[in-house]
């Protein structure tokens, strides 16, 4: 057992005998199966016959296959690989022969095979599985009620129009009832538009969404300078103010009044802030607020740059005067650029 050859023929001789053994099982799996179709179907009995022909016809030609390779053997020489003739030409045979009964097995299993699977199909075509079934009813339920073309003379209408005639077919029921579902609509539809007027007809969609889309763009477009925070942010212009004074009158004065003398909230005209002075303070103190003191952060409300306009009227109040302002609140605040 010295010999690399020897070992390595024994080893393809050994793994020859496990796949011999393993297709063996199989075959006899497939002809256990095969036997007890052919006990149900006489049929199944011929087309093993002609299952066992072609094996034969297969075999001779694997025979003769042999024989060829067997005769361009023999020339080898008599010492191969260092083996003695003997040893060499039993594994070879072995080997041969193992091959002979594999390639065998391969053509009978697959001879079986087919036997076996036309046989499977009838068989399920016989008893119907409950899935067939089901499918039958659904299908004659909502798919084709039509008339097959055998029975189609049954329902052939008199009528002959230059020898065209009418056949009196039904309808697929799918089709038809998606027909009666759009009538459904239609009279829903009248309704809703024209009748009771709840939907918006396209012309008021469209201006609708045109309506939805200018304030988007018109956010969108302030927005894109909003890079405005309590560092940044700066006094900003007399339109700006303006546009301050607006939010403010729409939204402080109900704590601040009108002219910012002050009422819940602190006055906003005189030189005492509790939270600072400086525009950046004032824009502080809208932008996050002081909720457990009454005041609430606007920043959700408001954008920076609307902020940043309130923030500006606020700190444009201050010297105002107004009559009736609450008294001051905080520390005094110098502000010498209060009014840039
Ligand atoms: C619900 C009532 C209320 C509303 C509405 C309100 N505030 Fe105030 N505000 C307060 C109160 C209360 C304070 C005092 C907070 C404190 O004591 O810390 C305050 C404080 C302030 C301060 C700081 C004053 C300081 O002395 O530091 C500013 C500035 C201010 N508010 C501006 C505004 C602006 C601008 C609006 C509108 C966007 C507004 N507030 C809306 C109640 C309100």
């Amino acid at each position: 057992m010295s010999n690399y050859l020897e070992i390595l023929m024994i080893m393809v001789a050994l793994v020859l005998v496990i796949v011999i053994w393993s297709l063996s099982s199989v075959l006899a799996m497939i002809a256990k199966k095969v036997v007890e179709f052919s006990k149900t179907n006489k049929k199944v009995m011929m087309i093993i016959v002609v299952a066992f022909g072609t094996m034969f016809a297969n075999q001779a030609m694997a025979q003769t296959d042999a024989a060829i390779s067997d005769s361009t053997a023999a020339k080898v020489p008599t010492f191969y690989g260092g083996l003695s003739g003997t040893t060499f030409w039993t594994l070879s045979s072995v080997i041969a022969l193992e091959l002979l009964i594999v390639l065998l097995l391969v053509i009978f299993i697959r001879n079986l095979w087919n036997v076996l699977n036309p046989v499977q199909v009838i068989d399920k075509k016989m008893s119907k599985s409950w899935i067939i079934k089901t499918w039958d009813t659904l299908d004659k339920k909502f798919f084709t009620k039509a008339a097959p073309i055998e029975q189609e003379a049954d329902i052939l209408l008199d009528h002959d129009y230059d020898g065209i005639k009418e056949l009196d077919n039904a309808l697929p029921p799918w089709w038809k009832y998606g027909f009666y579902i759009t009538i459904l609509v239609a009279v829903f539809y009248l309704l809703k538009f024209e009748v009771w007027h709840t939907g918006q007809n396209p012309t008021e969609e469209y201006s609708t969404e045109m309506v939805e889309a200018k304030i988007q763009t018109d956010a969108y477009l302030a927005s894109a300078k909003e890079n405005v925070d309590e560092k940044s942010v700066t006094m900003t212009d007399g339109a700006g103010i303006a546009t301050g004074k607006l939010l403010f009158a729409k939204t402080c004065v109900a704590c601040h009044l009108s002219n910012g003398e002050g009422s819940v909230g602190p006055n906003l005209t005189d030189d005492y802030w509790i939270h600072g002075g400086t525009i950046n303070d004032v824009f502080k103190t809208l932008k996050y607020g002081y909720p457990d003191k009454g005041m609430q952060s606007w920043q959700t409300t408001y954008s920076p740059v609307q902020l940043q306009q309130l923030a500006s009227y606020v700190k444009s109040l201050k010297g105002t005067n107004p009559p009736n302002a609450k008294a001051p609140q905080g520390d005094l605040f110098q502000d010498s650029v209060a009014t840039n």
